[in-house]
């Protein structure tokens, strides 16, 4: 990888529409990227997602329970064809969610919980729904496989967390905890949201992939409270 790959920029994709018109196509891409590349790491698949319509992308983003973080590569010689930067790493945090994170039997799906009346949704609709504490998922996590091994998840990890923290704090909430659902068999992953601070909450067993294979998982917490605030 070239040494240059270290010179990159973080966004926290924007929920207004026009930003959604500039961000969407390398959203899509990356995530379709990731899913194709990564069949094995996600509980979507790139055909499910493939066939998803212009609406249902742009409502990842207009979703105000989800706040997606990017790291582009800054230099010019690493944008697509398009002219745009190319993406090197992404993650979602969705929440505050309507259920605990001890609802284990919960749909592990929490785009589910999330996506219905998005239109209507405010910040003070979540607010008032949201189980106590308040309770975030870290979803979609990829990094790009010519950039890996250097850092770039974990900032984004940090960053999410650092949303959730702001996001508790200005309303006065004293504690978050963030959840993580995590396939037992990716050491990568599974070390990242180690390094991170995530603690094993329990093993728990996912819907078999389309392949028929089982999914033994993991739940993992972080909890911030308000002296970490
Ligand atoms: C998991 C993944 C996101 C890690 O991304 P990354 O940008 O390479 O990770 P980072 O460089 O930020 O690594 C941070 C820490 O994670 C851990 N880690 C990362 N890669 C690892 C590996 N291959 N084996 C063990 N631990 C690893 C290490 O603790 C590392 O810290 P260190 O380098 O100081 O030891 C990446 O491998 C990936 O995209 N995998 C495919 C998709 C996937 O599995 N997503 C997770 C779905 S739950």
């Amino acid at each position: 990888m070239a040494s240059d790959i270290l010179d990159y920029h973080i966004l926290h994709l924007p929920h207004d529409p026009s930003s959604i018109t500039l961000h969407l196509p390398s959203y899509k891409s990356f995530r379709l990227f990731s899913l194709q590349t990564s069949p094995r790491s996600f509980g979507s698949t790139h055909a499910r997602e493939l066939a998803f319509s212009d609406e249902e992308w742009s409502s990842r983003l207009t979703n105000p329970a989800a706040n997606t973080f990017t790291a582009s590569a800054s230099s010019k010689a690493q944008e697509n064809e398009n002219g745009s930067p190319q993406t090197l790493c992404s993650n979602t945090i969705l929440g505050p969610l309507p259920y605990s994170p001890t609802s284990y039997s919960a749909d592990p799906n929490p785009w589910n919980a999330i996506s219905q009346s998005i239109h209507t949704l405010t910040d003070r609709d979540l607010f008032a729904a949201a189980s106590r504490p308040l309770h975030f998922r870290i979803n979609g996590v990829f990094t790009h496989p010519s950039a890996r091994g250097k850092g770039l998840a974990k900032k984004l990890i940090d960053e999410s967390l650092s949303f959730a923290k702001s996001w508790a704090a200005e309303r006065g909430e004293g504690e978050a905890v963030v959840s993580i659902i995590v396939d037992s068999d990716n050491p990568a992953a599974v070390g990242l949201y180690r390094k991170a601070g995530f603690k094993l909450v329990k093993e728990m067993e996912l819907a078999p992939r389309e392949d028929g294979s089982v999914r033994d998982a993991l739940f993992m917490t972080l909890r911030l409270d308000a002296e970490k605030f």
